[in-house]
């Protein structure tokens, strides 16, 4: 068979009219930039299977050493959301406002943060994910809610919105199809850390996704997807510039994930969390996320002036009950046992509750925080593979955070699990992950930094 250059110089290669993807990738390498309409020929061409892998996967490399300026990134961003569904929200009254979080350890922000928003008139209208990790995603959580379901037609999602002011339903398959495909690409031909490449794979699903405004949880630190502070500044920053140029009011808020959130890791005990933080008794660092990315959620709703008056509307929601009652008028909207969320003893249960004592004294100066996740996987939380089979009763309590004092012998942790094996494996990896200072440790501020 000719060699792609062959056929490319006897204009056989791949294309429509006059573009090749072959053109496109040298283009690229030698450091050109890409035209709108290049892009979008591109992507259609991958997302239907006429270009193959291997020349999507050269353009990919290319850009992770050429990179791709403000434009082309903002082209490739909406070249992949109008690839499949773009979701119609127009039957929802009032601002649409979303939030997404890069990912981290016990990080079970949706489930509290909604209900806060919601319950200050702010409409949530929220697709979200399963995905692998740690613990399940939002939608594994919510289904601790005995009867809880996220396959909800769309009129009832839209009616909900309406009269609630949340709902939350599966990411469809056909939600910006062509990064689900780019992204495995990505993932298999060491792609994926390239900041254009990131920002444009998640900024396209939130526009796609529909709604006027999104805030965006960008994590840093051992257990987040930016382990630097820099970059995590980066990628907030361009998706917050993505967002602006696709029309979509964008903010984004740069938070420490070098610690577990909250001391909850685990589905069910991480909806327990969120149920006592609207309770108002809540982790402090939970908390002060909840009310930093609410703020910004409230004012893009045009429901406060400024963050201020913003954060004044959240407390006062939690004092007096109405984010917890719009958190259980949420789950039975949706099927779910609203009474759970009054009795958190209907959530699933393990088996078995373990204190971890801890083997030294001092102030806890670290917590390897993927490690952390890691045991909560271990325990049978989290998913392996997209077969896993999830335990939403399983995973861990931290009774210790970064800063705190501890004796020998105390205890660290209490580890949640149906199977004594899995449990001793867990506590054994566990014990690895703390360590201990003679000296105090300063507690360094947990909200970084606003891009606005
Ligand atoms: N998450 C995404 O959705 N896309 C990326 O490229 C990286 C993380």
């Amino acid at each position: 068979m000719d060699s792609a250059w062959i056929r490319h110089k006897r204009g056989e290669a791949e294309g429509d009219g006059n573009m090749r993807m072959y053109d496109l990738i040298m283009k690229k390498r030698n450091g050109g930039k890409l035209e709108e309409e290049e892009i979008d020929y591109m992507v259609k061409g991958f997302t239907s299977g006429e270009i193959p892998d291997y020349q999507m996967s050269a353009m990919m490399m290319a850009v992770y050493f050429n990179g791709m300026d403000e434009e082309e990134t903002l082209y490739l961003t909406m070249a992949m959301a109008h690839s499949g569904d773009m979701l119609d929200l127009s039957g929802i009254r009032g601002l649409k406002v979303d939030k997404h979080s890069t990912g981290g350890v016990g990080d079970k922000t949706s489930l509290a943060l909604a209900p806060m928003v919601a319950a200050c008139g702010i409409k949530v209208a929220k697709m979200s994910g399963r995905g692998l990790g740690h613990t399940g995603g939002t939608i594994d959580k919510l289904e601790s809610f005995p009867g809880f379901s996220t396959e909800i037609p769309k009129e009832r999602f839209t009616e909900n919105v309406n009269r609630i002011g949340i709902a939350i339903m599966g990411q469809t398959a056909d939600l910006a199809p062509a990064d689900k495909k780019l992204y495995a690409l990505r993932d298999v031909t060491a792609t994926v850390d390239n900041m254009s490449l990131i920002a444009s794979s998640i900024m396209s699903k939130k526009l796609a996704s529909g709604a006027d405004a999104i805030v965006l949880d960008v994590k840093t630190g051992s257990g987040a997807f930016m382990k630097k502070e820099e970059d995590a500044r980066a990628l907030a920053e361009e998706m917050v510039k993505l967002g602006k140029n696709a029309g979509r009011k964008t903010v984004a808020v740069i938070s420490d994930m070098d610690q577990p959130l909250g001391y909850a890791v685990g589905n069910a005990l991480e909806v327990k969390e969120a149920i006592d933080t609207l309770s108002g008794n809540g982790p402090a660092d939970f908390l002060e996320l909840c009310l930093t990315l609410g703020s910004h959620m409230v004012v893009a709703g045009g429901m406060a002036r400024d963050a201020a008056e913003a954060e004044k509307k959240l407390r006062q929601v939690i004092d007096d009950g109405s984010a917890l009652r719009k958190l259980a008028d949420f789950v039975e909207a949706q099927g779910g046992d609203r009474e759970a969320v009054y009795h958190t003893e209907l959530l699933p249960r393990a088996a078995y509750a373990e204190e971890i004592p801890s083997p030294g004294e001092g102030y806890v100066s670290r917590i390897a925080c993927d490690e952390i996740g890691i045991c909560s996987l271990m325990l049978g939380g989290g998913r392996e593979t997209k077969e896993s089979v999830i335990d939403l009763s399983v995973g861990l309590v931290l009774k210790k955070k970064v800063g705190d004092y501890v004796k020998a012998g105390e205890t660290l942790a209490v580890l949640h699990g149906n199977d004594k094996g899995k449990m001793e494996a867990a506590a054994k990896r566990f014990m690895k992950s703390y360590e201990f200072s003679d000296r105090p440790v300063e507690k360094l501020p947990f909200i970084k930094a606003v891009i606005e």
